[in-house]
């Protein structure tokens, strides 16, 4: 069962509804500034015993063309990329996340028209990740290793804040774990220290209007399938 989104009313739920994963961006670009003020913003949220366990390495203008060019030469060697750090998925992923996981492929292929047998445009799909969709800046989150389970939950509550403090601004993002695979390459451009794990990049800019696959609305589970209201006597 699949819940009918509603139209947004203003402020926070206003960038709730109108984020979205953007999948095609304008060469427009984006002032260091704001990228400055997003994580500013996205620094208020919370985390255990205020340990703030994540950085952010920021890339904008020339340094993610030069990073775009770096992995493309990557690519030419390796095309499936290096053994992700951490398990991007659970292995056998069961019912109903499976079946979450086909449909919104499905929906994302349909979208850009490629049909399911053509391995060959997906892949060329996938790998605009590797090109942060056309974005002029990107952020890459990573997580002190000596951090658990715990800390990188808090983590992720900074780069929801950071997605949504960047729909005040009118930017959209796109959250990419694609990077797993070359977190190599994107440790030694960044200068990540051994200390830390890449989770995620963030690509960050403006959304292509002209773009079907900008308009995906992506499906979210029914209340009843995820949120159970314990009764007092249970
Ligand atoms: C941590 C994280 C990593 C993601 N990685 C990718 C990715 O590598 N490539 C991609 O196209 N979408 C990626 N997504 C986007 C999801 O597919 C998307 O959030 C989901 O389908 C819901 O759609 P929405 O973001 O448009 O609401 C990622 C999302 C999250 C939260």
């Amino acid at each position: 069962m699949t819940e009918t989104i509603t139209a947004p009313a203003t402020g926070v739920r206003e960038a709730l509804y109108s984020r979205r994963s953007i999948r095609a961006f304008t060469d427009a670009p984006v002032a260091d500034a704001t990228l400055r003020e997003l994580l500013t913003d996205a620094a208020r949220a919370p985390s255990g015993g205020n340990l703030q366990p994540w950085s952010a390495y920021v890339l904008n203008g020339a340094a993610t063309d030069a990073f775009r060019a770096r992995i493309r030469e990557a690519m030419k060697k390796h095309p499936f990329g290096e053994p992700p750090e951490y398990p991007v998925y659970p292995e056998d992923l069961p019912d109903p996340f499976r079946s979450r996981r086909r449909d919104i492929g499905e929906l994302l292929y349909g979208t850009l028209g490629i049909p399911r047998e053509d391995k060959a445009a997906r892949l060329t799909q996938f790998a605009r990740n590797f090109e942060f969709f056309g974005a002029p800046a990107a952020v890459f989150f990573a997580v002190e290793r000596i951090m658990n389970v715990n800390q990188w939950a808090h983590l992720g509550m900074f780069q929801q804040s950071f997605m949504l403090a960047a729909r005040e601004r009118g930017l959209h993002t796109c959250p990419q774990e694609a990077w797993a695979i070359w977190h190599r390459e994107v440790a030694a451009f960044c200068d990540i220290p051994d200390s830390q794990m890449l989770h995620c990049g963030i690509a960050v800019g403006h959304a292509d209007p002209e773009a079907a696959v900008n308009h995906m609305q992506s499906p979210r589970a029914g209340l009843d399938d995820f949120v159970h209201f314990v009764a007092q006597d249970s």
